[in-house]
């Protein structure tokens, strides 16, 4: 791939489709999204609003890293809070295609009602290839996949939506991002998926389980860091097991530490991390969030295992 051709035909499809209106970029902070908000940012200027939709299922400080790094790009991002709005649409679900699909709904709705408040006609967001591929094939309900499986945005929630990146794969989307400028903090950011921290909980996503499968992600991503996998995060499952608190009996939450390597994350294969890498993160992972009383290592290559847990 030619990235400086392909920064210019994407800048210069932008600008002719959005014509003279005016467009959102639906940020998250991955380096896809980041990447369309940049191109879009080139082609449009002032005519772009990013906004940041805080569902309340990012990583502990995500809104803020992501208002500073564009902040020092010089574009502004809008943060929007809808937590409750995602907590209430995730209630009482298990399922994990109906949580995808309530998490989709959620996410369109919201931008939905941002597109036609600032009477923006279209949406930007940094839909990949793998995405599509991988929701056509029935895999999984992508967060941000709408018109390749028969729904029209426009109809459903009022707007047209643009996809810079729908031909790309993942490590042409760090090549095009590192030659648009962006930081290393965005370009080097392990892939976090749009439905986030809901794609790591089996069972009902509640407020004190998204807490709880943050604070175990910190600590993976802390001990995994000098070994830079492709992914790496925390799981909370549905299950408990019996372990010791206090002197006393715990039935307590389980929890699994995911680290993959991989290019595409069409395939993946389990991190060979040092076991005193692995011992290390269970003793923190116990200690600091009491409520855990088992920590275990995945070792399921991808396939047959996908890499997040829903
Ligand atoms: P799986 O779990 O299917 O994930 O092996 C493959 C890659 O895609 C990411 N992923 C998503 N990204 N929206 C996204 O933007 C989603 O709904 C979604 N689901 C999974 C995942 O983190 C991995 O990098």
């Amino acid at each position: 791939m030619d990235v400086r051709q392909f920064i210019a035909s994407q800048v210069e499809e932008i600008r002719n489709t959005v014509a003279g209106g005016t467009a959102i970029s639906a940020l998250s902070g991955g380096v896809d999204s980041a990447t369309c908000t940049v191109l879009a940012h080139e082609a449009l200027g002032p005519r772009l609003t990013s906004v940041f939709i805080d569902h309340g299922l990012m990583r502990a400080g995500e809104p803020r890293q992501v208002v500073d790094a564009f902040a020092g790009l010089g574009i502004k991002v809008d943060v929007v809070d809808k937590r409750e709005e995602f907590f209430a649409a995730l209630e009482g679900r298990t399922d994990p295609e109906d949580k995808r699909k309530a998490f989709r709904y959620a996410f369109y709705s919201a931008f939905g009602r941002e597109v036609l408040k600032s009477k923006a006609r279209f949406l930007i967001q940094g839909t990949i290839a793998a995405d599509i591929i991988e929701t056509q094939k029935g895999l999984k309900t992508q967060h941000n996949i709408l018109e390749q499986i028969g729904i029209d945005p426009q109809e459903g929630f009022g707007f047209k939506v643009i996809e810079p990146l729908k031909e790309i794969f993942k490590h042409e989307v760090r090549e095009v991002a590192k030659a648009l400028g962006l930081p290393e903090s965005i370009t080097g950011r392990m892939p976090f998926p749009g439905p986030a921290l809901a794609t790591r909980i089996i069972g009902e996503v509640t407020p004190e389980r998204v807490d709880l499968v943050r604070r175990a992600t910190t600590i993976v991503e802390e001990a995994v860091a000098p070994f830079k996998p492709f992914q790496a995060f925390a799981v909370l499952l549905g299950d408990k097991g019996t372990g010791i608190a206090g002197g006393g009996r715990a039935f307590g939450h389980i929890i699994i530490i995911r680290s993959v390597e991989s290019r595409d994350a069409m395939t993946a294969e389990p991190s060979p991390l040092p076991f005193e890498v692995l011992a290390g993160m269970a003793g923190r992972i116990t200690a600091e969030i009491p409520e855990v009383t088992r920590v275990a290592y995945e070792l399921t290559a991808k396939p047959p295992a996908t890499i997040e847990y829903i």
